[in-house]
């Protein structure tokens, strides 16, 4: 029988969606960390419950030809990354393969999705990073990821997935703080003022966004610290102060100011230009984002003569894009910022057949009086809301193209449509995240 803080020799038959590796020790199945499939290994188990037990190497006894060493120091540690440990090649399969063997499990749909769509360079390809600010074990101000388990932040020297520049700007925070005084919050004494920095920064990284979220209320020395970061970083287009006064666990509190600039940066999707806020949802990977929308509106083989609607717009990034080959598009987001940069996006881009309507899509669709042949939708983790697929049913909307970041909600979401008489006829998944475990896809259904 096995017993917690035994070893054993094992195989690893599978990986979960979390890219752990899959053995059975007597037919009991253990999950183990940083394992491959096909790799041999003795481990530790350290955890058993009724079902299934966790385990860690203690050592490769046969390693797979797709292993490779991880190009970041703080790959082990950090938890940012889960796949850095495979080759590229590699990231792709295990994302193909998770995306159909989810999609058969639990959507019960028996569908070959297509090739992923890779990045030719996956490094560097976050657009916004949220990076915690606190202090190292001599007190000095530092920026970093938390050590597991801990509020303690581990310095970050290195990181592969944001952009250099918006990592220079960190460092230059960070030390301003360290030369003027002006120490980070800890969650252990309650004392200090910064805790996060938000950066975002556009495609061509020429427009960047900062949000400092503070403990305390004013920052000292604020406006000398903007004032040195705008004259040595000229891309910073605007900089917000957030007041975060209570120890939630959102990122950003209430309060907002503006410091700098109009409180905005400005970006490209495919055809439209866009004016983005802090506080709107933006897609992280601007190159497959492109790549995702082009898909996703080539599957919905658009005309003149169609109406479509754009569930969860966001700031109407792919709504106006849709708006340039549709009679009319109606977006839905319940974000009032997101709906209002929306608004402004389809003025500024001198677009009038968008409508864009504030609230939540399972409430406002079923307000749509046009009849509407296509339905994009492009919902959170949790995946769509059943009075949403209620009324897509209802509505006897032809086509739908399902824009998904989590393949388990996906294949739920699927299933129902499949039982209400949809076709799953596509599923494309993308890259979006790479060197991380997760998953976008973009999905073609139609009404049989
Ligand atoms: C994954 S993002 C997609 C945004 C947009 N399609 C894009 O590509 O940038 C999901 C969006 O849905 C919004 N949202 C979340 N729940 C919603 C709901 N029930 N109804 C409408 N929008 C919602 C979020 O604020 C967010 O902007």
């Amino acid at each position: 029988m096995i017993e917690i803080n035994n070893r054993y020799e094992v195989e690893f038959i599978d990986m979960t969606h979390d890219a752990m590796g899959v053995c059975k020790i007597d037919g009991f199945p253990v999950f183990v960390k940083h394992a491959l499939k096909g790799e041999k290994a003795t481990i530790k188990v350290n955890e058993i419950s009724k079902k299934y037990g966790f385990g860690e190497i203690i050592q490769l006894q046969q390693s797979s030809p797709y292993r490779k060493d991880p190009i970041c120091e703080h790959f082990y540690e950090c938890g940012g990354c889960d796949l850095m440990h495979m080759s590229y090649d590699m990231q792709s399969l295990f994302k193909h393969y998770r995306t159909a063997i989810t999609l058969k499990r639990l959507g019960k749909i028996d569908l070959e999705p297509e090739k992923m769509v890779g990045m030719t360079n996956p490094y560097y390809y976050r657009n916004k990073v949220v990076m915690p600010i606190g202090q190292d074990l001599t007190g000095k101000t530092t920026y970093g990821f938390y050590k597991k388990g801990t509020h303690i932040i581990e310095p970050m020297r290195k990181c592969l997935i944001i952009p250099k520049y918006t990592h220079d700007i960190i460092k230059f925070i960070v030390s301003f703080m360290n030369d003027h005084g002006i120490k980070a919050y800890s969650s252990n004494t309650k004392e200090g003022t910064i805790k996060h920095v938000v950066i975002r920064s556009s495609n061509k990284e020429d427009d960047i966004s900062i949000v400092l979220i503070s403990k305390i209320k004013p920052l000292p020395q604020l406006k000398t610290l903007a004032d040195s970061i705008t004259s040595k970083f000229d891309k910073v287009k605007t900089i917000v102060m957030n007041y975060h006064l209570e120890d939630t666990k959102s990122t950003y509190g209430e309060e907002f100011e503006l410091v700098y600039g109009d409180g905005y940066i400005v970006d490209r999707s495919l055809d439209i230009g866009l004016r983005i806020h802090h506080q709107s949802f933006y897609q992280i990977n601007p190159i497959q984002t492109d790549l995702l929308y082009k898909k996703a509106l080539d599957l919905a083989e658009l005309n003149k003569s169609l109406t479509a609607v754009d569930a969860y717009c966001g700031i109407g990034s792919l709504t106006l894009n849709i708006a340039k080959h549709v009679k009319n598009v109606y977006g839905i987001e319940v974000v009032k910022q997101a709906i209002e940069d929306a608004i402004d996006n389809a003025e500024e881009n001198k677009i009038d057949n968008a409508t864009f309507l504030l609230g939540k899509s399972e409430n406002l669709l079923k307000t749509i009086e046009e009849p509407i042949d296509v339905i994009f939708i492009d919902p959170p983790r949790k995946g769509v809301d059943h009075k949403l697929l209620d009324t897509i049913i209802e509505k006897n909307i032809k086509k739908v193209i399902y824009i998904s970041c989590n393949v388990a909600t996906l294949a739920r979401d699927l299933n129902i449509l499949q039982a209400a008489g949809y076709d799953v006829l596509e599923t494309t998944p993308f890259d979006m995240f790479p060197q991380t475990a997760h998953i976008e896809s973009v999905t073609l259904l139609e009404l049989k």
